[in-house]
């Protein structure tokens, strides 16, 4: 484990490139609707990103081991799609639930943000689903503190979507980030109080838990990215990158047209 403190000097690039991250997806809002294209969402924010804020889409090429190159700038995860989907031509259509998923950089430092968002209306379930997976990510930052343990996130997200049924994933969790789009520590989504790391100032990490309506159990597609539930069952994710500060925490990844934290009712 070697987990990079950052300095106020680093932190305040994190925080230059959370807000950016967090624009473009204020940006791409009002063209996710019935009929568009993933693909075309894709260009949108590309050129968004390219020629506007002058940051980096960090997906494009981006190639950990053991994967190919990722072929896109956003990643775009439509109904029983987990995460990393890659965008495509085919069309969203009435009731879909998609997630938006933009890691920029800029300066040299990444900032990674995800939403759900819905084309047209959206089922009783598929709603509940983005809902609780909403307040499941902030019930999550609520817990990072000085002196808090990562498993204190864990357990608070696992909690709140196991008692409504669903399911947490275990094989994808946050992350560490900085100058590098994947730093350590892992941060699980499920675990138990008062286990795992410590939190410290100048930890900067995401919280970006992965629901399914169903059973946890993951699918890989064969295109070598897209990860699905294994019963088909809808999927929800919603991300932030977060500061561990001196007396809480700080969400970096907010913007005029993030959606406020919401009045807990799960
Ligand atoms: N943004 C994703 C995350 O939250 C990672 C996407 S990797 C990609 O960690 F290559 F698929 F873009
Ligand atoms: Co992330
Ligand atoms: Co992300």
């Amino acid at each position: 484990m070697k987990i990079h403190i950052k300095t106020p000097q680093e932190i305040e690039k994190m925080r230059v490139a959370g807000r950016l991250a967090s624009e473009v997806l204020d940006y791409i809002t009002p063209f996710v609707k019935p009929g568009v294209t993933t693909e075309e969402l894709d260009q949108l924010c590309h050129d968004y990103m390219v020629n506007e804020q002058n940051t980096i889409p960090a997906p494009l090429n981006y190639a950990p081991k053991g994967h190919k190159p990722y072929p896109k700038s956003i990643c775009t995860s439509v109904n029983k799609q987990v995460c990393h989907g890659i965008p495509g031509k085919k069309r969203l259509k009435d009731g879909d639930i998609v997630n938006i998923d933009v890691t920029v950089i800029s300066n040299g430092y990444h900032g990674d943000t995800s939403r759900m968002f819905f084309a047209g209306k959206p089922s009783i379930q598929a709603k509940r689903l983005c809902e609780l997976t909403f307040e499941a990510m902030w019930r999550g930052i609520d817990e990072i503190k000085p002196g808090g343990y990562l498993g204190d996130i864990g357990h608070t997200i696992q909690k709140l979507a196991e008692n409504a049924g669903f399911s947490i994933v275990r094989e994808f969790c946050g992350h560490g980030i900085g100058v590098q789009f994947h730093e350590d520590p892992q941060v699980l989504h499920y675990g138990k109080r008062g286990t795992g790391v410590k939190l410290e100032p100048g930890m900067i990490f995401t919280v970006e838990p992965m629901i399914n309506a169903g059973k946890a159990a993951i699918r890989h597609l064969p295109d070598g990215w897209t990860v699905t539930t294994k019963d088909n069952s809808l999927s929800a994710q919603w991300e932030h990158t977060i500061l561990v500060t001196e007396h809480g925490h700080e969400v970096l990844t907010l913007s005029a047209g993030a959606p406020a934290k919401p009045v807990y009712r799960f």
